[in-house]
């Protein structure tokens, strides 16, 4: 079951050079970084209310962030929606057909596990599932 928006990651090639727009012009806070190892990323933290803002940086040259860059430029990489149970929710979609990247959960941000479905799947945006740990 989907319990909220957990976040909307935007990839970057700076976090603090690009938080500076959030944290200048918005008024909001960069409150903390932190190294996902498993995806090779740099994740920077913007709350706001009961969601945030995450700044994705690539954090090696072979960081799927890297490519993202390279073709598409800075901006809306992914959604992520919180859920209760991340791996029966995997396990329930790829039951209806729908197309994962991920079938087990994997280590997140934050201390959660996550998994993303594919775009050709959910009308071209990138979704990940996450659940707090
Ligand atoms: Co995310």
């Amino acid at each position: 079951m989907i319990k909220k928006v957990s976040h909307i990651a935007v990839a970057v090639p700076d976090i603090e050079e690009a938080a500076k727009f959030y944290t200048d012009k918005l008024g909001l806070k960069l409150v903390g970084r932190e190294d996902v190892v498993g995806t090779k990323v740099t994740v920077g933290f913007i709350p706001v209310g009961e969601t945030r803002i995450e700044l994705v940086q690539p954090a090696a040259p072979d960081s799927p962030i890297t490519k993202f860059l390279e073709t598409r430029g800075p901006g809306l990489q992914h959604i992520c929606f919180e859920v209760d149970d991340v791996a029966a929710e995997l396990k329930r979609l790829d039951a209806a057909g729908v197309k994962l990247i991920d079938k087990v959960p994997h280590p997140g941000a934050h201390g959660t596990m996550v998994g993303f479905l594919h775009p050709s799947a959910t009308g071209g945006v990138l979704v990940e599932l996450s659940q707090q740990m």
